[in-house]
């Protein structure tokens, strides 16, 4: 069963806490689709102000939509393509401050200003996905939270 809990205001406490939730919800899950569901639904109590959290799954060369919470989304992104494809063609996080500003945004929901996609990495380094997130608040992400949403992914590198 959830049990409600408060995150803590300090980021490095929060992340902690974070991934001690993920830990619990997630991380001892075998099956991918179960323990992306709940991961995502973590991130989203955890993040109050962001409206989309979850996963692209690279299938046959596009990433293709998993498990996420939020309003129904794009369900596929070709590789260099919004926020997401450009995370997964350049290899590395996009923390993108306001979306109206990154050219080739794929819109969702007219209410996100602001997204983070973290690249999901296999041991050998290779990209398997990517966590995206998107909030109604500009700027909400920092580099703070791609460090912390990084070090939590790899929660999830026996999946790649
Ligand atoms: N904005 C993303 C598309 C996915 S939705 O945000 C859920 C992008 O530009 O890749």
């Amino acid at each position: 069963m959830y049990i409600d809990i408060e995150y803590p205001k300090d980021r490095g406490e929060f992340y902690k806490t974070l991934r001690d939730q993920l830990g619990l919800y997630a991380g001892e899950e075998t099956d991918e689709t179960a323990a992306l569901a709940n991961f995502s639904s973590v991130l989203s109590i955890a993040f109050p102000k962001a409206n989309w959290a979850g996963f692209y799954l690279v299938r046959n060369n596009e990433l293709v939509l998993g498990p996420f919470q939020g309003r129904p989304a794009v369900t596929r992104i070709a590789y260099g393509a919004g926020v997401c494809g450009t995370a997964w063609r350049e290899d590395r996080a996009q923390v993108v401050e306001d979306v109206e500003c990154f050219s080739g945004h794929i819109a969702c929901d007219c209410n996100t200003h602001s997204e983070i996609v973290i690249p999901l990495r296999r041991p050998d380094g290779s990209t398997w996905g990517v966590l995206d997130m998107d909030s109604v608040e500009t700027g909400y992400f920092t580099d703070a939270d791609r460090e912390g949403l990084e070090e939590c992914v790899r929660l999830l590198e026996k999946f790649g």
